[in-house]
């Protein structure tokens, strides 16, 4: 007897691609028989982890224990600062959880939810789940055309997601541009904005938690994966508007964020020192990256997160292909929507000394030359 799974799941699950993580360090060694290999593939921090988080993580026990899964301190410490309270914050299992449950709260069968093209995999992922309707707007030159997507918005829309900055690009949107935007977008409709690397952002960028207090129905996704270097433990975070979050609360699964994961992301709050060297190294990677890069010829979007979208000669795979073999793991923008490009974390020196050093090795004599 054989039964047929693809008939009795979900329509919607049928259909499914699922998400795909980047070529893993064991993989690339396993191909190319690599000793060192650079992962600059996930936009992780290439410093580690916030120290403070390791050593409350090295002084926890009892994990007999269910957590507390209210998580009122830790949701008050996240609110703080922009003025807002625990009851704003909904935790989660990494942001992409986060997202989960506020779709299955908000998003129903023939929604329309309009978003980049391309942006975070995710979106159009869970849209599909929910057996809504991508509506995907291509970027201008690597950005969000806000004017399009407003355009885009009909009465079948449900929720507008901007990524800012934007993955796979790393472009920002201007804050005027998006502050028209945000008040041109009818009120039924929910804004989800992403902003996963918001920390990165140059001064003057667009601050969700602004709209959170004076947009009704604005959602920001934040995350502990990148700047405190915690993508491994999985925790992320929404500011939003109590009622709402209070919904998704309905929701989400009992216990989605682990108490090693807790006690970690409230002690990396207080590793100011670790924030510091982190972002520093993070514009002194842009600051030798974005000249290197011109004197190969080679464009990258600006950026406003910690890693780059950069122009390869020939194709994204080929180049992709040609860095891993040297033992660098990098995104080909043939897998995210964003073909000629590769998408690269910005890592430590010697690893963007490496990085160029690479591509260069793409670049025929002559073009490097000519520069
Ligand atoms: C735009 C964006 N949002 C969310 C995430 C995932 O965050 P988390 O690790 O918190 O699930 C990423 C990770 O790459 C991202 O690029």
């Amino acid at each position: 007897m054989s039964i047929n799974y693809g008939k009795l799941v979900r329509p919607e699950v049928a259909g499914l691609h699922p998400y795909k993580p980047g070529t893993t360090v064991s993989q690339a060694r396993a191909k190319y028989g690599l000793e060192r290999v650079i992962k600059l593939s996930s936009n992780e921090n290439p410093l580690g982890t916030s120290p403070k988080a390791v050593a409350a993580l090295a002084a926890m026990g009892d994990l007999q224990v269910y957590v507390d899964d209210d998580h009122h301190e830790l949701r008050r410490r996240l609110a703080e600062p922009y003025g807002l309270g625990p009851e704003h914050v909904l935790v989660g299992h990494g942001s992409n959880d986060v997202v989960r449950t506020l779709f299955t709260a908000l998003v129903a069968a023939g929604d329309e939810i309009v978003m980049g093209d391309p942006t975070f995999s995710l979106f159009p992922l869970d849209t599909e789940l929910f057996g809504a309707i991508p509506v995907k707007v291509p970027l201008r030159d690597g950005v969000h055309d806000l004017e399009a997507m407003l355009a885009a918005v009909t009465p079948k829309t449900k929720m507008v997601v901007l990524v800012d900055p934007n993955n796979p690009t790393s472009t920002r949107v201007e804050r005027e541009a998006f502050d028209r935007f945000a008040r041109a977008l009818p009120e039924q409709v929910i804004l989800l904005l992403d902003q996963a690397y918001r920390e990165y952002m140059p001064p003057n960028s667009v601050e969700g938690s602004d709209y959170v207090k004076s947009r009704p129905g604005t959602i920001v996704l934040r995350t502990h994966s990148k700047l405190y270097g915690l993508a491994s433990l999985r925790f992320g975070y929404t500011l939003g508007d109590p009622e709402l979050v209070g919904f998704a609360q309905r929701v989400r699964l009992p216990f989605n964020v682990s108490r090693p994961a807790a006690v970690a992301a409230l002690a990396a709050l207080d590793d100011h020192e670790f924030v510091r060297r982190s972002l520093e190294t993070n514009e002194a990677g842009k600051a030798y990256l974005f000249p290197a890069f011109a004197q190969l010829g080679l464009h990258a979007y600006p950026t406003a997160a910690n890693f780059v979208a950069v122009e390869v000669p020939g194709t994204a795979t080929d180049a992709y292909e040609a860095l891993l073999a040297r033992g660098i793991v990098t995104r080909s923008g043939d897998a995210l929507g964003m073909p000629g490009r590769l998408r690269i974390t910005i890592g430590t020196p010697e690893e963007n000394r490496l990085v160029v050093e690479a591509l260069g090795g793409l670049v025929p004599a002559t073009v490097a030359q000519g520069r």
